[in-house]
């Protein structure tokens, strides 16, 4: 008669570090192998960040670090610890809402949402870099983030209107209001 044997699976490593999102330094243990995209939606709960190809193709998953738009999906978690990322969620200014965030809503310029906070995150890295662009330079700035809902006029209208009433830089810098 045989006897039944349980083999329980071999312990994970898992990495311990920390990641300063939206000015906040957290502490989290993390599976090594996993993306920033990972990290930030399933260890740090901020769901704000959309995860769609996951090849670097549709841009739903941009973040800033150090102001510049990056492919979360594409990162290596490990590889962005102690560097300042920013989510939707710290786009805004404690209760009040980023320039860009009430041109959007005011001028309809998200529908279903989806690709809304990387639209977000990479017009105001536009914006702190070019506070006022053209509409190619906007254009172009938002090529990488695919939109299937807008047909992209009203969003380009948005960062316009986001640039005349002036940005918010949430590091509270030369545009921005605290
Ligand atoms: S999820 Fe599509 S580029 Fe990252
Ligand atoms: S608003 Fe739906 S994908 Fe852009």
């Amino acid at each position: 008669m045989s006897i039944p044997v349980t083999i329980e699976p071999p312990a994970r490593t898992k990495a311990h570090a920390t990641f300063i999102v939206n000015g906040e330094r957290l502490e989290v243990a993390f599976a090594p192998q996993k993306t920033l995209l990972e990290v930030i939606r399933e260890d740090l709960a901020l769901t704000g960040t959309k995860h769609g190809c996951e090849l670097g193709e549709c841009g739903m998953c941009t973040v800033l670090v150090d102001g510049e738009p990056v492919l979360s999906c594409l990162a290596l978690g490990l590889a962005y610890t102690d560097r300042a990322i920013t989510t939707v969620e710290g786009l805004a200014h404690g209760p009040e809402l980023d320039s860009l965030q009430r041109a959007f809503a005011e001028l309809g310029a998200a529908q279903c949402g989806y690709c809304t906070p990387a639209m977000l995150l990479t017009a105001r890295a536009l914006l702190e870099k070019n506070p006022h662009p053209t509409r190619d330079a906007i254009r172009e700035a938002l090529s990488g983030t695919l939109c299937r809902c807008t047909g992209y006029l009203k969003i380009f209208e948005a960062v316009e209107r986001a640039a005349e009433v002036g940005s918010g830089n949430p590091e509270g810098g030369e545009h921005g209001h605290e």
